[in-house]
């Protein structure tokens, strides 16, 4: 079996996610090539060569970020009916973001995809507010063991896996749907912080859709920002002011290793329900004790 996945990461989250599913296919001998949206430059997407195709991204407002949905036209037509996977990251297991892949779906139906199975895993936030690298590091592990588990039932033995979905997730998704909206403004809104950058132009090179321009010794700002966080997430010395989301912004890599020394949970409460099922879920699916 071959399969491929496509995917788009903002602050490396799903990048991690994705890798482990092609190590996992790669040990169980099935060829897994991944692709990163950002880097397609041709105007076509050939899956001909491919049994399956996955399709992974953060969720954004519970929705698929702009930046998928316009790469996923690009998708040439497939002759015969072809199943799709989803793998979808978030920082908060809700039912509402089980359904962020439904403009998705309608994009690939035409191009004679249909939706097989679908995979969503918590992994820390870049927006709202930062965890803990305790919490960070949970929720990475129970990604990895999640994704040995779901590899092996869905592309070695072909069990599918559906998720639970909110009954009224289709109009509130699409009121949500700030990206579509929001998104270029937020990108021409962002500013820096002269005396606080260092110049590493980090922000300039690793922004996926060339957002951010240096010229003439300053920044300038485009229109094509897809809400990634990236630029703001990754430099090294916090110094993006990034308009209405400023309260928000999340600055700084997580270590995903067993942190050394206790940090104070500055957050314990948020979220706490939907964290606590989805763990609850996890430990039901791995046959463990619940975290
Ligand atoms: C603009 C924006 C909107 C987000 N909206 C949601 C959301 O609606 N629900 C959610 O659970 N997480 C949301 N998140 C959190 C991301 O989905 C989460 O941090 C994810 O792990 C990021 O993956 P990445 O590192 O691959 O970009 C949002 C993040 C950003 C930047
Ligand atoms: S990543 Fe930060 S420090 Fe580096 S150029 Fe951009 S704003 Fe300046
Ligand atoms: S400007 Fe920043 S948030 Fe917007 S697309 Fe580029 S890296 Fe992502």
């Amino acid at each position: 079996m071959k399969v491929a996945i496509y995917y788009f990461s903002g602050t490396g989250n799903t990048e991690l996610t994705v890798k482990k599913w092609a190590s996992e296919a790669e040990k169980n001998n099935i060829q897994c090539d991944l692709f990163r949206f950002e880097e397609i430059t041709d105007m076509k997407i050939d899956i001909s060569g491919y049994d399956k195709v996955g399709i992974a991204y953060p969720i954004h407002a519970f929705n698929a970020p702009r930046i998928v949905l316009k790469s996923a036209k690009k998708i040439v037509k497939s002759k015969t009916i072809k199943p799709f996977f989803t793998i979808m990251v978030s920082g908060e297991y809700m039912n509402l973001n089980h359904s962020s892949h439904l403009k998705l779906m309608s994009i690939l139906k035409k191009r004679n995809l249909f939706l097989e199975s679908e995979y969503h895993y918590l992994m820390p936030y870049n927006m709202i507010f930062r965890h803990t690298e305790k919490r960070a590091f949970d929720m990475f592990k129970t990604m990895n063991s999640l994704v040995e588990l779901d590899v092996v039932d869905y592309l070695v033995n072909g069990k599918l896996h559906r998720l639970n979905k909110h009954k009224w997730a289709r109009p509130i998704i699409w009121t949500f749907r700030i990206e579509q909206v929001y998104g270029p403004f937020y990108g021409k809104m962002l500013r820096i912080n002269k005396d606080k950058c260092i110049k590493c132009m980090k922000c300039v090179n690793s922004c996926p859709l060339q957002n951010i321009e240096f010229k003439n010794d300053k920044f300038k700002f485009h229109w094509q920002c897809t809400l990634c966080a990236r630029c703001s997430f990754n430099c090294p010395t916090n110094a993006f002011f990034t308009g209405f989301l400023q309260l928000w912004k999340v600055n700084g890599k997580y270590k995903f290793s067993e942190p050394k020394e206790v940090e104070i949970d500055k957050h314990p409460k948020y979220c706490k329900k939907s964290y606590i099922r989805y763990y609850k879920e996890a430990a039901d699916r791995l046959g463990t004790e619940q975290k």
